[in-house]
């Protein structure tokens, strides 16, 4: 099943076994329990039986109706079937649902396939943030997502 579902504590080790497959700086456990409570939502692909590993997540915190994207993930060998524009599609909708209106995300500017994916959403690049990112140090594309211009199809 490749269908997200609203995150919850008991999705967590997954999450952060994912976190630690993808990212230089991952997540850990405790820090990703933010995206459980009333400050966030977050959505998940958990592992099919067998495996310990989520297939897919994304999260966001959220402060009135301005959501801002933590991270959006895919293991790797589960890319390009998919599942990435799934899990920030349901996030989006999630937080369309509680009164989001805005949502915002920083993104390396060499990242490629994310940039595509983001773009093919309807998010557009606002700005730029100088070395934002450590591991290799990188600039940030700040991008940038209005409820009532998009349709959350490609
Ligand atoms: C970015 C990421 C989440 C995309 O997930 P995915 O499941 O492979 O993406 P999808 O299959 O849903 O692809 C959706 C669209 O994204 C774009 N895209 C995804 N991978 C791409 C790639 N390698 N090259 C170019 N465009 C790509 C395409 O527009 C694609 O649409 P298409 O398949 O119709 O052409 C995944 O590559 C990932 O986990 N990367 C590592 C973690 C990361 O960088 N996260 C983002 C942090 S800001």
């Amino acid at each position: 099943m490749n269908n997200p579902t609203a995150l919850t504590e008991a999705h967590l080790p997954a999450v952060a076994a994912l976190e630690r497959l993808c990212f230089a700086e991952p997540w850990s456990e405790s820090a990703l329990k933010l995206l459980c409570h009333k400050t966030g939502l977050g959505v998940v692909i958990p592992p099919e039986e067998g495996e310990d590993t989520a297939r897919a997540y994304g999260g966001m915190t959220v402060v009135l109706d301005e959501g801002s994207i933590t991270n959006i993930a895919v293991r790797p060998d589960l890319r390009r079937l998919g599942l990435g524009r799934a899990v920030v599609t349901a996030l989006l909708e999630r937080a369309k649902a509680t009164g989001v209106t805005d949502v915002y995300l920083e993104v390396r500017v060499s990242n490629e396939p994310a940039i595509a994916l983001y773009r093919s959403l309807g998010f557009e690049t606002v700005g730029t943030r100088k070395n934002f990112y450590k591991l290799p140090t990188e600039d940030a594309y700040v991008m940038k997502w209005h409820a009532s211009e998009s349709t959350n199809e490609k």
